[in-house]
């Protein structure tokens, strides 16, 4: 029996996977610059992740959220003391399209709107809100249109405000990182003044962090570059760095009800215990830091060729544009080269997103096919 196919696929099988490599069913060995799309942020099957969830397993997989789980008040307090922050709550669930539809359903509960702000490019999943706030038609079916979406381009203050004088504006949802659409990133000045606004308009701020959480920008949320307090911060991929988890981190300043938000699955012990081992990876290895080392060594490479147009994004977040079509090129670096990278809305770039335990040998080792490819 056939599966539902609505994925394009490189004719690949992956069976094993250790650190930054991936191993098909020939036994061929691929360096993984993708990361599953930013997923893989401690490496494949590290050590220590591996034993701690097989360690769970045997304890307890699962119980639901009827019982108290101190491993999620673990979790928050960790997620906290790492990104510096103040005191935000954490509500867990599965996925990032599922932590985009709680963050936009509680700043409507919080604000008691509906309207949603999002901006030109944008992706933010494609659960019903979640896809509506994500600018492109083509995934968007007659159902998710019902939602009350207004799309503008980044730093383009004067439409922000005229929409947000209408009044019914619940939430602006961004991202500090443009993934999908194409590493493009919002001016400082724009995001900080969307203070001035949060407050004018009681319109709550959401930093969507799905992609470029957890170190992959160089710092723990990428939205940290700006001086900003979203309400409402939404986390998964590199959370779980595989396991399926996602969530969201509340301000303060948001105060829970018994009941408004749900999940079965949602901060199960398998999900906290991969999420505290991330934590711990990216302490004891300091992570954040080395992304940013990484960065620049990338970029200086980067630069030195001709072809590339532009070298876009931050940390381990990063995307290298050409004036061609890239399809028939990360094509030949899988087949020929056994490396995979990544695509985006933008025809003509190369995403590169790989675990974050990635070292500079890998970079050299990338560089060298995509010269012969080119
Ligand atoms: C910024 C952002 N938000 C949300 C999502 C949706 O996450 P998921 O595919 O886990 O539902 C993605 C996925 O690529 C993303 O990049």
């Amino acid at each position: 029996m056939k599966t539902f196919d609505v994925y394009n696929q490189f004719d690949v099988v992956p069976v094993k996977g250790k650190d930054v490599y991936i191993y098909d069913d020939f036994n061929n060995k691929y360096l993984d610059l993708y990361g599953g799309h930013a997923v893989i942020s401690i490496g494949h099957s590290e050590k220590k992740y591996v034993k701690n969830i097989t360690n769970q397993l045997k304890n307890l997989g699962f119980y639901s959220n009827a019982v108290r789980n101190p491993l999620q008040d673990e979790l928050s307090k960790e997620i906290n003391s790492q990104a510096d922050l103040d005191n935000y709550k954490l509500f867990m669930c599965n996925s990032g399209a599922e932590a985009v539809e709680n963050a936009l359903k509680l700043s409507s509960f919080n604000t008691g709107k509906k309207r949603i702000i999002a901006f030109k490019n944008s992706f933010h999943g494609r659960t019903s809100a979640a896809v509506a706030v994500t600018d492109n038609k083509y995934i968007n079916s007659e159902l998710n249109k019902q939602h009350n979406v207004s799309f503008i381009e980044f730093n383009d203050n004067k439409k922000l405000e005229i929409e947000l004088d209408k009044g019914d504006v619940s939430a602006i949802i961004f991202e500090s990182i443009q993934g999908v659409g194409g590493l493009d990133q919002p001016d400082e000045d724009f995001i900080n003044g969307l203070d001035y606004y949060q407050k004018k308009y009681q319109v709550s701020i959401i930093a969507d962090e799905v992609q470029s959480g957890f170190c992959r920008s160089g710092q723990f949320f990428a939205f940290q570059k700006f001086n900003i307090q979203p309400d409402i911060i939404t986390i998964a991929k590199g959370m779980g760095n595989g396991f399926p988890v996602g969530g969201i981190l509340v301000n303060p300043n948001i105060h829970p009800q018994k009941g408004i938000l749900g999940t079965t699955y949602g901060g199960n012990h398998l999900a906290c215990v991969a999420s505290l081992s991330v934590l711990e990876f990216l302490k004891k290895n300091n992570i954040c830091k080395k992304a940013i080392e990484l960065e620049s060594y990338f970029k200086n490479i980067a630069s030195k060729f001709n072809s590339i147009k532009k070298v876009k994004g931050r940390g381990l977040m990063l995307g290298i544009e050409f004036d061609f079509d890239v399809s028939e090129l990360r094509s030949k670096l899988v087949y020929e080269h056994k490396i995979f990278t990544g695509s985006s809305s933008n025809k003509n770039l190369i995403r590169i997103l790989p675990p974050l335990s990635i070292k500079k040998n890998h970079f050299d080792i990338f560089f060298n096919a995509l010269n012969k490819s080119l």
